[in-house]
C-alpha cells in the first residue's frame, strides 16, 4: 500500500508515519511539507531513516502535484492548526484560508486522479462557540465539569462531545476552514467514488510536539514550567480551570488504520476522537502536575478573555468504538511523563518551536 501523508513533518503527520510503517508491512511513505512549521525541519532525518520518501512541497502550490507518485490512501495532516490563526499573530486570514482550505483543491483532484482514499484531520474547533460557552458547567477543585443534571442539548453528554453537537457559527476562522474541507472532502468522494473518513481530534499531545501558548499546550505548558519561564492563565477569571482531553497521535493511528482496511461505503463517514473524560484535565492541574515533577513554579493570571476561548472540550469517542472497536490506549500520565522526559532531554524546544 502506498500513502500520502501530507504535513509530514509536523508532530502529527510524522507521529502518524511512524506508527503506521511500525504496523502495517509493506507499507510505502510520501510525505509531503513545506516546513513553515518552526521545528518541523528537525523531523527530516528521522523520517527519512524510516523510509519516507520527503517532498519539500506545499498543499497550496497545484503544480507540487504534479510530479507526485500515486498513492492508495491520503492523510491530509498539513495545516496552520492554531485557533487563532489568522485572527492573531502572524498568519492573516486570507493566509489561512489559502493553507487550510483553498488547498484542499488540490488533495481531493489529486484522490480523483489517483482514485485515492481520503482522510482528513478535523477538529474539535468545528464546534459552535456560542453553545460550548452556554453549556452548564459545575466546579469539580480547579476543574470545570459538565452539570449533566441540569437539561443538555443534542450531542453532548457526561461522555463529552460527539458529532450531533451544534456547528452552527461561529466556530473560530480556523474551526470554519475545517467544517468547509469536510463538505467538501465528502462531496468529492461521494462524486468521484473514493472512500472519505473524516475525524475531528480532541487535543493530540505527546513528546516531540511542538508547543506554543496559542497550540500544543500540553508540549509548552510542559516545557515552559521546566525551563522556568512566566506562565499564565488566560481567561475565565484567569483560573485555569479550562479543561481539555488529550490523545496520543499513536492511538489516532489505530483509528486510521482501522478505516483504511474498513470495505464499509455506507454509514457514519464523521468521526469525533479523543482522549475522553479519564484523559482531561485542567490548566491549573497540569500546573499542578508539574510542580509535583519539577518543584513549584508560580502561574501569572490575566482574566482578560482570549478570542474563541471555551472553558470545556471533551470529546465523546463512542461512535468510532462502536464502529472501529476504536479506543485510546495511551493513558494521559503516560503521555505526560513522555513530554516531560522530551524536555527535559531537549532544553532549546521552546526556542526550536519558535517561542
Ligand atoms: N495537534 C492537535 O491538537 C490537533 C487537534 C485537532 C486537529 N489537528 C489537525 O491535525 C493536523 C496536524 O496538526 P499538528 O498538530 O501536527 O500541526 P503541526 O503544525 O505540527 O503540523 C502541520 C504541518 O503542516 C505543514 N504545513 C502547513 N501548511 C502547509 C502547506 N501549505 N503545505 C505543506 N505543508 C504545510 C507544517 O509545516 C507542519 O509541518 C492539522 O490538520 C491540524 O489541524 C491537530
Amino acid at each position: 500500500m502506498k500513502l500520502l501523508i501530507t504535513g509530514a513533518c509536523g508532530f502529527v503527520g510524522s507521529s502518524l508515519a511512524e506508527t503506521l510503517l511500525e504496523r502495517m508491512p509493506g507499507l510505502r511513505v510520501t510525505g509531503l511539507d513545506n516546513l513553515m512549521r518552526p521545528g518541523a525541519e528537525t523531523n527530516r532525518a528521522r523520517l527519512r531513516k524510516l523510509g519516507v520518501e520527503l517532498v519539500h512541497a506545499d498543499v497550496r502550490a497545484a503544480s507540487d502535484f504534479e510530479n507526485l507518485p500515486a498513492a492508495d490512501w491520503i492523510i491530509d495532516a498539513a495545516a496552520a492548526p492554531s485557533v487563532l490563526a489568522g485572527v492573531q499573530g502572524a498568519l492573516s486570514s486570507r493566509q489561512l484560508f489559502e493553507h487550510n482550505l483553498a488547498s484542499l483543491v488540490n488533495l481531493l483532484e489529486y484522490a480523483k486522479r489517483h482514485r485515492a482514499g481520503f482522510i482528513l484531520l478535523s477538529s474539535s474547533r468545528v464546534y459552535s462557540i456560542p453553545a460550548l460557552c452556554a453549556l452548564p458547567l459545575k466546579l469539580n477543585g480547579c476543574a470545570f465539569a459538565l452539570d449533566d443534571s441540569a437539561a443538555l442539548p443534542a450531542g453532548v453528554s457526561a461522555r463529552g462531545i460527539g458529532v450531533e453537537f451544534s456547528t452552527a457559527a461561529p466556530v473560530s476562522l480556523y474551526g470554519g476552514t475545517k467544517l468547509a474541507c469536510e463538505a467538501m472532502a465528502l462531496e468529492y468522494g461521494s462524486a468521484f467514488h473514493f472512500p472519505v473518513w473524516v475525524n475531528r481530534c480532541g487535543v493530540l499531545a505527546g513528546a516531540g510536539q511542538f508547543g506554543t501558548p496559542d497550540q500544543g499546550i500540553f508540549s509548552y505548558w510542559v516545557n515552559a514550567h521546566l525551563r522556568r519561564r512566566p506562565l499564565r492563565y488566560t481567561g475565565f477569571e484567569g483560573s485555569g480551570r479550562q479543561v481539555r482531553d488529550a490523545f496520543h497521535p499513536r492511538d489516532l493511528a489505530s483509528l486510521v488504520q482501522a478505516q483504511i482496511h474498513t470495505q464499509r461505503d455506507k454509514g457514519p463517514r464523521i468521526y469525533t476522537a479523543g482522549g475522553g473524560a479519564a484523559s482531561a484535565m485542567s490548566l491549573a492541574q497540569l500546573t499542578a502536575w508539574c510542580d509535583a515533577r519539577f518543584g513549584r513554579h508560580p502561574v501569572a493570571a490575566d482574566p482578560s478573555p482570549r478570542p474563541y476561548d471555551i472553558p470545556w472540550m471533551i470529546m465523546d469517542s463512542a461512535g468510532a468504538t462502536r464502529d472501529f472497536g476504536w479506543r485510546r490506549e495511551v493513558p494521559l500520565e503516560a503521555l505526560l511523563s513522555g513530554v516531560a522526559d522530551h524536555a527535559a532531554q531537549h532544553p532549546e524546544w521552546l526556542e526550536m518551536s519558535g517561542v
